[in-house]
């Protein structure tokens, strides 16, 4: 019986354990180390999140480098520490990122490089974005501003000049500017992506060439710190040029006229996990994925895209909610899992339960069905035994009524010198060998010791309480002489009734 119940435990206990055991660990854990943290970069972020959607047995860890270097450095150490299966890095600058990715890629660590590049090939995948392509655009736009060989006075505001867009933006900028003679860089100078250094340096550029007549700017960001001084100077009449284009900022800024056109810089978070991915599930992926740098954004269509991006916006929040509503589903799904669960447990316990308590009522039932027999047996037992005391009694009290008249007939007789066992038996309706056997079976002595010895018990009573001579006394208990008394008595009491009556 122990034993079923331990075993019901163990069951039980198993049951309960199966059911916790869902929170498991992610499938993988990928880890981001962003450069910066911006609205451009923001815009990818979220892009990377909403692509997490569709792997959600993994988890994503995106942190900000602040534009610093060091910062970006411990960032993806700790990710190696941390055994990440997979890296995505947009490393600040080129140089200094190099080592610490080539340690991630070294410890075989699947490394991913989008938008900025390190300075050598160790990396799994790198999206490549057409940053020379958008430098080369932005001249193409710029002259298209102005008459062809106006020789009109521009200068640059370059990105943090370590960083590789910065410097493809740079390169692309001047191949443009030789295609297009309308133009004159009177400067070039590292706005390093800050936007109170650009507006800084556009202030200092802007008194030494007053007629310059328009400013690039590698990102938004610069581009709106540059409009915003050009606004304290009076000086609207520069045309400013952007780079990003993203919703939120640069989009805006020129619907709004604070900046005259940007370029798009795509962000392709979406892209960046699909090769996550595909690098961790085994799925065939580029080494280098080339995306085509995509149209300027100025007044004529800014408009446009920024309702084509409301509209995918609002897309993307029905995306978000139907995940929303998809994990609440699961986590009522996995609640109504583990409420079946416990349920099935429960039953299989009441049911083990059950099967132990039918086995306690068969075994009670047996151990009753005992109990009764014995119970029958002691009853059985107990009226035998009540018999036999009945019977004992009745044999008592016919023992007793026969003794009592046994020795009645012995008290009352015993001065009867005739008296013997036919004589008493005959009174006592019974034969003498039957007589002798009922007393001796009561008292061990045969019914002709009981008289003499009462005869004897009678002479030493009269011996001692009257001066009768031996021959009265023999005559009056009953004995045939006094020699005959004389020798009973002695041998009954170890002395003669003379000796008695002497002592
Ligand atoms: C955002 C940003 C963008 C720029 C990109 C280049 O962090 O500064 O403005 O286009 O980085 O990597």
């Amino acid at each position: 019986m122990k034993r079923l119940f331990s075993v019901t435990f163990v069951i039980f206990a198993l049951l309960l354990f199966a059911g916790c055991k869902e929170k498991n660990e992610p499938k993988f854990r990928i880890g981001v180390s962003q450069c910066s943290s911006d609205e451009w970069r923001e815009k990818m972020n979220q892009e990377m999140i909403r692509e997490m959607l569709f792997h959600d047995d993994s988890l994503i860890e995106i942190v900000s480098a602040d534009d610093n270097n060091e910062k970006q450095i411990a960032d993806i150490q700790s990710f190696i520490d941390r055994k990440f299966d997979l890296i995505i890095v947009a490393p600040n600058e080129a140089e200094a990122l190099t080592p610490i990715v080539k340690k991630a890629y070294e410890a075989g660590i699947p490394v991913i490089i989008f938008d900025r590049r390190i300075s050598e090939d160790y990396y799994t995948s790198y999206i490549d974005l057409d940053n020379k392509g958008i430098g080369y655009s932005a001249a193409q736009y710029a002259s298209s501003l102005f008459p062809h060989n106006s020789q009109t006075k521009i200068f640059e505001i370059t990105g943090l000049s370590g960083s590789t867009p910065a410097q493809e933006r740079h390169r692309g900028f001047m191949e443009g500017l030789d295609s297009f003679p309308s133009l004159k860089l009177v400067a070039s100078v590292d706005g390093e992506w800050d936007r109170g250094k650009a507006s800084f340096l556009a202030d200092s550029l802007l008194s030494l060439y007053p007629d310059t007549k328009l400013i690039y700017a590698h990102s938004d960001n610069m581009a709106i710190g540059v409009s915003e001084l050009l606004k304290e100077k009076g000086r609207e009449d520069i045309t400013i040029l952007g780079t990003d284009a993203s919703p939120g900022q640069g989009m805006e800024a020129v619907r709004d006229g604070i900046i005259d056109a940007t370029f798009i810089y795509p962000t392709e978070g979406h892209r960046i996990i699909k090769t996550a991915f595909a690098i961790l599930e085994g799925e065939p992926f580029e080494k280098v994925v080339h995306i085509p740098s995509l149209s300027s954004v100025d007044k004529s269509n800014a408009e446009i895209l920024l309702r084509q991006n409301d509209l995918l916006k609002e897309e993307t929040n029905k995306v978000l909610l139907l995940d929303e509503i998809n994990d609440q589903q699961e986590t009522r799904y996995k609640n109504l899992t583990r409420f079946s669960n416990t349920i099935l447990v429960l039953a299989i316990v009441l049911a083990l339960i059950l099967f132990l308590f039918i086995l306690l009522l068969i075994r009670n039932r047996k151990l009753q069905r005992e109990l009764e027999l014995q119970n029958k047996t002691l009853i059985e037992e107990r009226d035998r035994q009540q018999k036999l005391y009945q019977h004992l009694d009745e044999v008592l009290v016919k023992e007793d009524d026969f003794y009592n008249r046994f020795i009645n007939i012995i008290k009352t007789q015993f001065a009867d010198t005739s008296m013997s066992t036919d004589s008493i038996a005959q009174q006592l309706n019974l034969g003498p060998a039957q007589l002798t056997r009922k007393i001796k079976s009561l008292t061990h002595f045969t019914p002709v010791e009981i008289l003499r010895n009462y005869r004897l018990e009678q002479a030493r009573q009269l011996l001692l309480s009257s001066d009768k001579t031996i021959n009265e006394i023999t005559t009056e208990v009953g004995f045939s002489s006094p020699a005959y008394l004389t020798k009973c008595f002695r041998e009954h009491f170890g002395m003669t009734p003379t000796d008695l009556r002497n002592s």
